[in-house]
């Protein structure tokens, strides 16, 4: 029975919020046959491509407080950086002899990363590698300063709505900040023609399973080319700090229905799934993920950019962590890509 929502799901029929919500209690039953058909899913669509978006964190400061994250501007234990507009541009350099074809800018909301710099930045960057995608990761701006990056260059951009239920958007963050204009902000960038990744935490403090039910209802309205989601980890500096972790058996099948409900997004295993589970990564991939963001900021910062606890791949060089995950990606019968990796349109 609950097989048959599984295979609905995959004929492209919709499910009803009840029916998502049955899936989601009767996880542990499905689970198995969820993952085998988002894997079937993702493999006629994509084939064995994993792709991989080098991931370059250009700021560790942040004007906002959200009560989960590490990089909030009242923590006052973060480490700070910036990097300036040569070092991303190095970054990018490396990743591309390294087989990167997707960069993403990603960091704190830090008004020194102005529209002129981060324009010239992006400008740079397709100048220099006209085969590459860039992915900005920078938060809640103007539409006028998504207009301009757009502009300069920008292809795609990720911003999680965190979570699809207003009420419980107000209990993760502080009042400054609001669930109408995170949505702006979505609908903005889809109108300005971004390829957009939206996404959210799972296990995060208050969240319910009617909570995930509404998040599948309302990534199938959005319909986004892209999107993200991890375990919410606790950070040892933020209100948050005695909530439990998400757990990757969730976020899995969550990444199956997901790759059920939208076949041709992309989909990453993070590196907060890694985090929570030394092959959770894996499991997201067997379960229909696609997509892997190794870091490739500098080493010297990468401790800084503590978003949440333990967080993986901080010692490690890009150069080391791609060759690692290549052994772990072959292990599911994949197989690490050089490629822009575009959402697919058309089959
Ligand atoms: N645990 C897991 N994910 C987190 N994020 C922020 N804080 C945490 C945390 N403590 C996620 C948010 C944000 C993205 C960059 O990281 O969803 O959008
Ligand atoms: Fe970074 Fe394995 S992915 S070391």
């Amino acid at each position: 029975m609950y097989k048959e929502l599984i295979d609905r799901l995959e004929r492209q029929q919709a499910l009803s919020f009840e029916e998502y919500l049955t899936l989601i209690k009767n996880r542990e039953e499905v689970r198995g046959y969820a993952a085998e058909r988002a894997f079937a899913v993702r493999q006629k669509h994509y084939g064995n491509a994993v792709f991989i978006r080098g991931l370059i964190e250009i700021s560790s400061y942040c004007k906002n407080d959200c009560y989960y994250c590490g990089l909030r501007a009242s923590n006052k234990n973060a480490q700070r950086y910036r990097l300036t507009a040569e070092e991303i541009i190095t970054c990018a350099e490396n990743g591309y002899a390294l087989g990167f074809r997707t960069f993403v800018l990603q960091g704190g909301e830090d008004g020194y990363y102005t529209d002129e710099l981060l324009c010239g930045v992006i400008r740079e960057i397709k100048a220099r590698f006209p085969d590459c995608a860039v992915t900005l990761s920078l938060g809640e701006r103007s539409t006028e300063s998504y207009r301009l990056l757009k502009e300069a260059g920008a292809d795609r951009y990720l911003l999680r709505h965190e979570t699809a239920n207003e009420a419980h958007y107000r209990r993760l963050h502080p009042p400054a900040l609001s669930y109408e204009n995170r949505q702006r902000c979505i609908n903005d960038l889809k109108a300005l023609g971004y390829q957009v990744g939206v996404g959210f935490m799972v296990g995060s403090p208050f969240q319910t399973d009617e909570d995930l039910a509404n998040e599948l209802l309302y990534l199938k309205k959005i319909q986004p080319q892209m999107v993200g989601i991890g375990p919410f980890i606790p950070h040892g500096d933020t209100p948050f700090k005695d909530f439990e972790s998400g757990s990757a058996e969730l976020t899995v099948f969550l990444l199956s229905l997901i790759r059920l409900t939208l076949p041709r997004v992309l989909l990453p295993a993070t590196t907060a799934l890694g985090t929570v589970d030394p092959i959770g990564r894996e499991k997201g991939i067997m379960a229909g993920a696609n997509v892997l963001m190794p870091n490739l900021s500098p080493a010297g910062v990468r401790k800084k950019y503590m978003i949440y606890d333990n967080k993986i791949c901080t010692g490690d060089e890009a150069a080391q962590c791609i060759e690692c995950l290549k052994g772990r990606v072959a292990k599911t019968g994949c197989e690490i890509v050089t490629d822009k990796g575009d959402y697919r349109n058309e089959l």
